[in-house]
Parts: C-alpha cells; structure tokens; sequence
C-alpha cells in the first residue's frame, strides 16, 4: 500500500498512529541534528522530521533527497514542539521511521510553491510542474466543482447532456475556423466547430427539447485576456420557451453556482437594454460595479463659441467623485491615456468643482462659471468632484468615454475582486452595420430572431430592428450570450437575405439547417456561457489562461508540445497539401 493517508488529513486527533504517506519533497532543511521536510501531495502538505540521535542511518538517506523526489515514508503522527497554524496540518509532523525513495527527480527549472521564481514562460514550458503549485492546481479544482455544479442543476432541470462532433463544417460565429484537411477526400477540409450552434439547433428539430454540453470551441481570433484559441462553453438550447424562460433559468445556474462553491447569495439581475447600456456606460459589458454613469451635456455647452464642443455630435462627461484635488500631472497622465491610439480621443476637458464650490476647467475662456455649474449640476457632481468630458462622433466617444469610466474606476480603486455585479443586457440589435465591406452582418448570428414588433423594420430601417438576444455580464466580462432563434424557414430566407446572401448560398452554407426547418421545427432558443471567463471571475483571475490546465501563450502557441509545428513530407502527401514556405 502507497499510503494510508493524504498529506493535507492528519490533525492532532490521529496523534500516534501510524501511518504511510506519499508525496513530493517540497523542501528539506536541516537543522542541528534534525531533517525537516515539506511532503506534497495535491491534498496538502505534511512536515516530516528525522532525527540524527534516534535514527542516524534513515537521516543518511534523508539527507540525498532533493526537490520534487517522489518518496513514501512510513512513521508516527506526533505534536510539533513548534506549530504552523497557516498550514491544515501545521500542528503536527511525522517522526519517520522508514523512507522509500519511489522515484528521483532532476532539479526543477522553478521553485515549486506558492510564490514561485519561475517566469511565464518557464511556467508555461513545464506547465505540468507549475500545476502542482497550490494555487495553479486550485483554479482548475474551482473549474472542475463548477462544471460538476453545473452538470447537476441542468441535469435536475432535464437537461440531457449531447456529444456532437468537432470535425463539421463551417459554424458562423463571426471569427475565422481552424482547418483540418481530409486525407481521404482530397482538396476538403472539416472545420473546427467556433461553438456546437447549428447542431444544437438541429437536436431541437429532434424533439431533444433540453440540451446542454460542457464543450471545447474553436475560434482563430486574436487573442487577448479573456479569450483563447480553443475555450470552453456551457452550451444550452431550449424548446417552446420565451426569452424569459431563458433568463431565469440560467440565472438561477449562476445563482446556483454562487450559492454553493462561493457561498454568496446574488440578488436578482438587473437588466438592461443594449441602447442604455451604450447610453450610460458605452459599452455592451459594463462594470456596474461602480456607477460614474455619462451624462449627455450638448445641449448645454453650445453657443458659447467653443468649435470643438460645438461641431460635435456628442458631448459626454463623467462626474469622478472626490477627484477635484487631481493635479495638474494627474489629469495630463488621463489626458494622455484618452489620447493613446487604441482609445483615440483627440484630448480631454475637465470641471473641478472645488470643495469651495468654485469651478475651474480647461475650457474657461469660453465657458462662464454659471454654465459650468448647470453641467455639474446635470452630472450630479458636488463640491470636491471632477468632471471629466469628451466629445465627438456619438459611438466613438461613448467608447472612449467607456474606457476613461474604467480606468478612473481602477484608480478609485472601484472595481472590488470580491464584489459581483451580475446583469442581463437584452435587445441587442439584430444587425450590425460594416462601412467597409458596406453591408448587414448578424450582430449575434444569422439564427437570431428578430423580435415580432421590429420585423417589419427588416426591409425599411435593417439597422433598428432588435433581436431576442441577450447577454449574462458580470464585472464588466461578458459571461454569457445567446438568443431565441429563427425557427420559420420563410423568416430565416429573409434574414440570410438581408444579409446578402442568395438563396444558393445560403443553401450551400446552411443548407441541412433549412432542409430541416422544413420538418416541424419547434420554437426554440439557447444560450452559452463561457466557462473559462467563468472560472476567473470565481477565481479572481486577470485571464483566462491560468483556469486552463494546458492554456496556449499570446501568439497562439503550446510551448510545451511546442505546436503549432511543421509536418513531415509524408504527411503533407497523404493530405494531398503542396505548401511553398521554408521549412524550419
Ligand atoms: P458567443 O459567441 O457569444 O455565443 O459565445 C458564448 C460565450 O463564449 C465565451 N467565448 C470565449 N471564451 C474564451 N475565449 C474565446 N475566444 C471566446 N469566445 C467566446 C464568452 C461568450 O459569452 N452559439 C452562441 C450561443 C448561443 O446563441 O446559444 C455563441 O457561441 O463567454
């Protein structure tokens, strides 16, 4: 027998017994006559003690063992003359009087702890060594008690879990699909699925009524924070229910999963329309952690002779409570931050409202203290307060205004890791305009059903008619999103039409879906959450990366297998693939 115990169990209550323990040498110290060492295992961590004077041949051996050797030892639980109360186990050690070496160990290339001195990329290399750091292999035992939570709530409500399968055809998710060639059907490629969307929709043609999948999803996008080649959903689809059925049920998941892996009780979510969203925060995922809402202030800056203000179509301001002390560096370093290209503003007006009740702002010589007051007044700030206020093309400045909102929340220290704010946005737009390419596209996809009040909106104004659509928000992190679906075959024609696709095109990209359209289609709709960006919200993590046990870096790649990587000659024959670049 390996072990009797786990070294994360043994207490004061199992003083004196023997027992067998295995493990990893976390650390060995020596101290006068005695070998203390830290035996890991992924339940805790034990101290062992050998003692020169009573054992002096077991403390020869002990003195070999190096780092992250995998040993058993055979000993006594005692009391620890000196206690450890931040360890479980920290009041007692094992007096060891037997040790077998079960394998040794090179020296790992980082220190195996809490705080380990290894780099991103070293981590990333041994990434099966950084998974036995506590704190690494604590988010994927988060990961794996939320997707087990998850399973049981859907299951308790009938959800049936449904494989389906990776290698398909194209999936219209909006981002580009990896490509796997067909050996044996030359010059055809599968596609990875970006999410199991047209097959879900299928099973409710088949009566499945209630689907769900914990599921991989491939989508070959840039990647950023909270987003990774190959993710995770939890993948729904639901028949003859309303959008509200949709909502409250996963809802009760979220609150569900709050309730029993964190212990907090989330009141019900607020919702809001996507146009509010846009209106008050700027952005269809806003932190309402913090409130700092915009304030539309046009009517009250024009003429008054200042051009910029006045030849704007938006002026906005944001009120930032308690900021009227920011100096003369602090507001140059926020105007320098709206003015870096990926946020773009072209600069930045400020009010303070000094605690005197005086105002004093950056664009005084047009502006009267009366008419700075009336913008105050309208942003609700008081005396002590900073106005903050850009202006320009509606959209851009409510996104620019967006990202000011968050950093100041940053810098108020606002944005609390251990507070939630859940939220649902509902009434996304059906549509979404590109200047570029001068069309249509689907803002959520082509599936989506318009909702029954818009549809004849379709032909007249296609970029006002709103969707059923919706999304789960929780911190500023789009969590979640889908939609009721189209389930008329007439409708969807119309649809893919106003998206320009012809009818053979839509035929070939989606024909199997609209063929079984034809075969008694149930009103039906779903919703996906993304489990990754679920995980680190629980966990508090700043990306998605460390809830992942095999996570790829910034540019796509698995520095472990070292992929992506070339392919042998051979290989790229039997795949019928000629390719021209240099091998490596
Ligand atoms: P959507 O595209 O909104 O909807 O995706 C649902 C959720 O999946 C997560 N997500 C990601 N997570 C990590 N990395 C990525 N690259 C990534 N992309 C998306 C997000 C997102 O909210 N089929 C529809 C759902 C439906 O309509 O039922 C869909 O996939 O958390």
């Amino acid at each position: 027998m390996y072990r009797t115990n786990t070294c994360g169990e043994l207490r004061i209550a199992n003083l004196n017994q023997e027992v067998t323990l295995s493990g990893w040498v976390q650390k060995a110290r020596k101290f006068g006559g005695m070998i203390f060492v830290d035996l890991r295992d992924r339940y805790g961590i034990t101290q062992l003690v050998f003692n020169q004077e009573t054992n002096a041949a077991l403390c020869e051996q002990a003195v070999k063992l190096g780092r992250e050797w995998v040993i058993q030892v055979i000993g006594a639980v005692t009391e620890r003359s000196s206690k450890n109360p931040n360890l479980p186990t920290g009041d007692i050690e094992i007096t060891v009087s037997e040790l077998n070496v079960l394998n040794a160990s090179e020296t790992p290339p980082f220190t195996i702890e809490d705080e380990s001195d290894g780099g991103d990329d070293l981590r990333m290399k041994y990434r099966y060594l950084d998974l036995r750091r506590t704190p690494v292999r604590a988010n994927l035992e988060l990961r794996h008690r939320m997707a087990f939570a998850t399973r049981s709530y859907l299951n308790d409500l009938r959800f049936m879990e449904v494989e389906t399968p990776v290698l398909i055809g194209s999936t219209p998710e909006g981002a580009r699909d990896f490509i796997v060639p067909s050996r044996m059907n030359p010059g055809e490629f599968y596609a990875l699925p970006q999410s199991p969307q047209l097959l879900k929709q299928l099973l409710m043609v088949s009566g499945f009524d209630r689907y769900f999948q914990i599921v991989k999803c491939f989508r070959d996008e840039d990647l950023r924070a909270d987003r990774q080649p190959e993710f995770t959903q939890i993948d729904c689809e639901m028949s003859f229910i309303e959008q509200e059925d949709i909502l409250s049920i996963f809802e009760g998941l979220t609150k569900y999963l709050f309730e029993t892996i964190k212990n907090i009780d989330i009141p019900n979510f607020p919702r809001i329309t996507y146009a509010d969203a846009m209106r008050l925060y700027g952005s269809d995922k806003p932190d309402t952690r913090f409130g700092m809402q915009f304030v539309e202030i046009k009517d009250l800056t024009e003429g008054k002779g200042f051009g910029v203000f006045d030849s704007a179509e938006y002026v906005g301001a944001i009120c930032a409570k308690g900021c009227a002390s920011y100096t003369r560096k602090q507001l140059d370093e926020l105007t320098d931050f709206v003015k870096r290209p990926q946020i773009g503003a072209k600069g930045l007006v400020y009010v303070r409202y000094e605690a005197d009740g005086s105002l004093k702002s950056s664009v005084d010589k047009f502006y009267s203290p009366e008419d700075l007051k009336k913008w105050a007044e309208k942003a609700g700030a008081k005396p002590g307060d900073l106005l903050l206020i850009l202006c320009g093309e509606t959209e851009k400045t409510q996104k620019q205004l967006s990202e000011l909102r968050l950093e100041m929340g940053n810098r108020l220290n606002l944005r609390d890791k251990n507070k939630y704010n859940c939220l649902w946005v509902i009434d996304f737009p059906l549509l979404e305009y590109d200047e570029e390419l001068n069309r249509y596209f689907a803002k959520h996809h082509p599936f989506t059903s318009p909702k029954p009040e818009d549809i004849s909106l379709l032909d007249s104004n296609p970029g006002a008619v709103r969707a059923n659509a919706y999304d789960l928000v929780i911190n500023g992190v789009e969590i979640g999103g889908g939609s009721i679906r189209i389930y008329n075959s007439e409708l969807q024609k119309k649809m893919f039409s106003v998206l320009g696709f012809g009818d053979e095109q839509a035929q070939a990209q989606f024909g199997f879906l609209l063929n079984a359209f034809k075969y008694g289609a149930p009103p039906h709709g779903g919703i996906a959450f993304g489990l990754d960006r679920f995980v680190s919200i629980f966990a508090g993590l700043d990306s998605i990366r460390d809830c992942i046990a095999f996570p790829k870096n910034n540019s796509g790649r698995d520095v472990m297998f070292d992929a992506p990587s070339t392919i042998t000659q051979e290989q790229l024959d039997e795949l019928h693939l000629k390719v021209d670049w240099p091998k490596k």
